[in-house]
């Protein structure tokens, strides 16, 4: 079973979509972490972010790979490295947006997304989950919250992380992000027909985890 959820930055995917994966026991899937990988990586290595062929042959070339660890979380190997806070920063935030509006590259990542997917039961995180890596999904989710509450999240995210955020700046990178994420030609962040569509601005977590919950069950 796929259960899809979708949603812009700040919209408190992340968050709930473990809890999601915790309830029901299927693996997580965060597709950002993916693209923040390659972004990544295509900085430590020199490479232009303006050349599509150069970003879309590393993505095609990188060895990509979940694995659980001891606290039964799903962690991002790159060519046998566990990726962690550095794919988070601000710099490979706004890197990971540029390269995901790459065709090459959204069609290189394409086929291990799905291929992780379809290995056991999974709660896949993104924002093409449901119309574009699994159209089929049983249940697709779209979470949205205003862009104040968005960046309050994200602010609070990154100083749980250890790093300073100015609340300005984090708004404008969301307003930023979003006009990118949702203008790009291929794959734009966009609500499927058949997703539920939540806005988590004035819910708490758990209200939301377990109105998906109840979304699960149903198509079960
Ligand atoms: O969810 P996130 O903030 O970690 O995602 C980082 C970037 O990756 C985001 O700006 C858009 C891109 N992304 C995407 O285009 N498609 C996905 N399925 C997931 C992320």
């Amino acid at each position: 079973m796929i259960v899809a959820i979708d949603g812009p930055a700040g919209a408190g995917k992340s968050t709930i979509a473990h809890r999601v994966a915790e309830e029901l026991d299927f693996q997580l899937i965060d597709t950002g972490a993916i693209y923040r990988t390659v972004a990544y990586r295509a900085l430590e290595d020199g490479k232009d972010l303006d050349s599509p062929e150069e970003v879309a042959t590393l993505a095609a070339s990188l060895h990509l790979d979940f694995e659980r660890n001891d606290d039964g979380e799903n962690v991002l190997y790159c060519d046998g490295e566990p990726m962690g806070n550095e794919i988070r920063t601000p710099h490979v935030t706004r890197a990971s947006s540029q390269i995901s509006s790459i065709p090459a590259v959204r069609q290189a990542l394409l086929g291990i997304q799905r291929e992780l997917g379809k290995r056991e039961s999974s709660v896949l995180e993104g924002r093409d989950i449901g119309t574009v890596v699994f159209p089929d999904a049983e249940a697709k989710i779209f979470l949205t919250a205003s862009r104040e509450v968005r960046a309050h999240r994200r602010l609070d995210q990154m100083k749980e992380r250890g790093m300073d955020g100015d609340l300005d700046e984090v708004l404008a990178e969301i307003v930023d992000r979003d006009r990118r994420d949702m203008e790009r030609d291929i794959a734009p962040l966009k609500k499927a027909d058949d997703a539920v569509e939540i806005d988590t601005s004035e819910l708490e977590i758990e209200d939301v985890v377990q109105r998906i919950l109840e979304v699960v069950e149903e198509k079960k």
